[in-house]
């Protein structure tokens, strides 16, 4: 079973992430990995924090001579920000230093909720973990799960579909979003919606305020019967869904047509079925999104996300010091104004991860070679059907 923990403070010394059940014989290179960390890390809107850190991943385990061993597969990426960090975030005691505490928690963030959860008085210690900095780590693990994809003939892509009221036009096709959407600051395919976007963010930015958007993520040449229909927690779709909802600020996910299914009658949403020897079975149509009944149809994979808008503000919100209980300005932490795009740059690896897991879960394999060949028996197998 292919999994993943991380660890590591915004402010700490550094992010790990531990990946477990990947096959021996990958090829990995850390350039590979620090392409979707820079990706991650740029996107028009964003803040400061960004231009001091500059990611790159270093492989401590798990990989010799540039191939997977089989073994847990340990990534590091150091925060540059340590150095003005240490004498607070430090492991060792600290005595009563209060330089750099939280006492305002800001509306939108897990600093409250947090802070009464775990008894912490100093809301610093929430939001050191709940900052989306810990994404970064996540995006690694994606990349190595692309890495995985790839070989297997399993493409990728993610794309910004809107900024605030800023939306692309009509759907861009796979090869305009490959095209496109990696040149585009705001990682969107469409170039008169991306003039639009920028103008959102940079009047979100003067108002001193934020703005979200959302992010779509498709995948093709995924094999037919990746999940399953028979529990709850096996759906793809479910799958899908959770990891992209586990990313910070995301409030909603759709699959294929998504919302869109309730406003049409099922003779338009449903996709109808035929067949060719060369191709197998195949859809002129995809409001599925490559997904029925839990299960992967051989289409492609079609997910959108909402980002809601940055939750800390430069004009900060109403909130209250936990310390005297009275009415005050929430704390300001360096901040992006729009990080749609960069969100969907974690969108993409969190739905690269949750597919690599569930090949793997169905030809489970130690090493590439053989799961390869498995792969593609299966398919043949799915072809002829
Ligand atoms: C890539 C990325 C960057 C983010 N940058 C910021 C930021 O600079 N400032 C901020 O307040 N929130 C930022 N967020 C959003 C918060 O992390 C998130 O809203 C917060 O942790 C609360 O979680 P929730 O919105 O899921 O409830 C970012 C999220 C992502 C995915």
């Amino acid at each position: 079973m292919l999994r993943f923990l991380t660890g590591g403070e915004s402010h700490g010394p550094c992010l790990t992430a531990i990946i477990e059940g990947l096959p021996a014989g990958l090829p990995l290179e850390t350039e590979n990995i620090n392409y979707y960390l820079k990706k991650r890390q740029g996107g028009y809107g964003r803040g400061e924090r960004m231009k001091i850190e500059s990611d790159q991943v270093e492989i401590t385990s798990g990989v010799r001579g540039g191939l997977t061993l089989g073994s847990p597969l340990t990534l590091v990426i150091k925060n540059r920000d340590w150095a003005n960090w240490e004498e607070y975030m430090r492991a060792e005691p600290r005595g009563e230093d209060t330089k750099r505490t939280v006492k305002r928690p800001r509306p939108g963030h897990a600093d409250l909720a947090g802070g009464i959860k775990y008894r912490q008085y100093d809301l610093r210690n929430i939001l050191e973990r709940a900052s989306a900095r810990e994404t970064a780590a996540r995006v690694a693990v994606g990349a190595v799960c692309l890495s995985l994809l790839s070989v297997l003939k399993i493409e990728a892509v993610s794309h910004v579909t809107r900024i605030g009221s800023a939306e692309c036009g009509s759907v861009p096709t796979w090869e305009k979003i490959k095209e496109f959407a990696p040149l585009s600051p705001v990682y969107c395919a469409d170039r008169q919606a991306e003039e639009q976007m920028i103008k959102e963010i940079e009047t979100a930015r003067e108002a001193g305020d934020t703005i979200g958007g959302i992010f779509e993520v498709r995948l093709r040449g995924v094999p037919v019967g990746l999940g399953s229909h028979v529990h709850w927690d096996r759906r793809l779709d479910g799958s899908l869904a959770q990891a992209l909802m586990s990313i910070p600020a995301i409030k909603g996910v759709e699959v294929g047509a998504g919302f869109r299914a309730a406003f049409e009658p099922g003779s338009k949403i449903h996709d109808e079925i035929f067949y060719s020897p060369e191709k197998g079975y195949y859809r002129l149509t995809n409001s599925a999104g490559g997904i029925e009944g839990g299960i992967s149809n051989g289409e492609d994979i079609v997910l959108r996300a909402v980002m809601k808008p940055i939750p800390t503000l430069k004009k900060p919100l109403q909130s209250v010091d936990i310390e005297t209980k009275k009415s005050r300005e929430a704390s300001f932490e360096r901040s992006d104004v729009c990080a749609v795009p960069a969100a969907s740059v974690v969108g993409l690896a969190a739905a690269a991860f949750v597919v690599a897991r569930c090949i793997l879960e169905k030809f489970n394999s130690d090493h590439l070679e053989e799961l390869r060949e498995a792969v593609e028996r299966y398919r043949e197998y799915a072809r002829r059907f």
